[in-house]
């Protein structure tokens, strides 16, 4: 794969020139409202002291650590803020490859590409565990997989791009794996607000000095911009995460996480349950207009995304031109993530314009 220019920004590119009108299904990006108080938040910061324009400590505002903490139900110290999801599984993989014995990073097949790209910037040897056709993972293949060459083992639930929920057993046993072989999990729960089907375990249930957890706000609280995530880490990788952490970022935002915290503290649990309502509903929508288009695809459990197949149509990179051009729908290529869905597209379900996208592919494909 080719992570100096992400087949995403390829495919967005191809889009935006475009000379029709083009539904973009590509990117992860959220297209409903922050909650209120997030964006009271960022108002009320531009008129606060200028020490709240200095350096905030470099594992996170205090309280956000705290609030963070006792979402979850886990010591303040456990907590770092970082940028994003993403830096948080940075720290998880690299940490995890220093401090454990092993130089492979177990993931799965179907993959969210940052993490292959991520083995392959730490120079890890990356090793694929197949999901089956409705992106679960069953734990006894990575049992098998994993090894005393194993260091890390990720896991995505609900995840991208299937939109599996992993069974409460599956965590434990994750968890299990991770412990017997002398590994680090690394789970990545940044979809953890949109579990459709009521399902969804987080690792933390589990507790383990062989478990490091990451989330974010981007997803939950439609601020990808924003860049606040962070990770729950045991305590003998806290030095050397928050090292790492501190040497490549100094801290995360200030502003960004004074508003997090705000909305954390005054968002109510409707707006999350709104916000995952209208994604299964355009679940509905889409995979309707699928079904009219006799294309296979996997119903999601949780995130925003369907893969989906049609028959004689595999989800090439010139395929997926092809549907900007003669459909207009942009998608993803299933080659983007993993070698067992190359005939596969990824939608997006964050646009309003769902159903307008489900009717161009339904008269593209009959
Ligand atoms: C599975 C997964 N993890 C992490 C991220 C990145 O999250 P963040 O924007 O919080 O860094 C994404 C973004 O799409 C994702 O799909």
């Amino acid at each position: 794969m080719d992570y100096e220019r992400p087949l995403f920004f390829r495919v967005m590119q191809y889009a935006n020139a475009a000379e029709r009108d083009v539904v973009d299904m590509v990117s992860g990006n959220p297209d409903w409202a922050p909650p209120e108080a997030l964006r009271e938040g960022l108002r009320e910061y531009a008129d606060l002291s200028v020490e709240h324009y200095q350096y905030p400590p470099s594992e996170g505002l205090d309280e956000l650590r705290a609030a963070i903490a006792a979402e979850h139900d886990v010591p303040t110290g456990s907590v770092l803020v970082t940028n994003g999801a993403g830096e948080a599984n940075h720290l998880g993989m690299a940490v995890g490859l220093d401090e454990f014995p092993g130089s492979e990073v177990l993931l799965t097949d179907p993959v969210y590409p940052y993490y292959a790209g991520r083995a392959e910037l730490l120079r890890a040897d990356a090793r694929y565990v197949a999901a089956d056709e409705q992106g679960r993972l069953d734990p006894a293949d990575v049992r098998r997989a994993a090894s005393e060459d194993t260091a890390v083992i990720v896991a995505n639930s609900p995840n991208n791009p299937t939109g599996a929920v992993y069974e409460r057993e599956t965590m434990r046993s994750l968890v299990d794996v991770a412990e017997a072989n002398d590994a680090l999990l690394v789970s990545d729960e940044v979809y953890s607000r949109f579990d459709h089907s009521g399902r969804f375990a987080s690792a933390l249930a589990f507790d383990s000095d062989h478990r490091f957890v990451t989330n974010a706000f981007s997803k939950s609280m439609a601020i990808t911009g924003l860049r606040v995530g962070y990770a729950v880490v045991p305590e003998q990788l806290r030095p050397a995460v928050r090292t790492r952490h501190m040497l490549t970022n100094v801290a995360c935002s200030r502003p960004a996480q004074y508003a997090v915290l705000r909305a954390l503290r005054e968002t109510p649990p409707e707006y999350y349950r709104a916000n995952r309502e209208l994604v299964a509903d355009r679940i509905g929508t889409f995979t309707a207009a699928l079904d009219a288009a006799g294309a296979d695809y996997v119903t999601p459990e949780g995130a925003f995304y369907v893969l989906a197949r049609f028959d004689g149509y595999p989800g090439t990179l010139a395929n997926v031109e092809r549907l900007i051009d003669e459909a207009g729908v942009a998608g993803m290529p299933g080659d983007a993530f993993g070698e067992s869905r190359t005939d596969w597209l990824r939608f997006a379900l964050v646009t309003p314009r769902v159903e307008t996208a489900a009717e161009r592919l339904t008269e593209f494909f009959a």
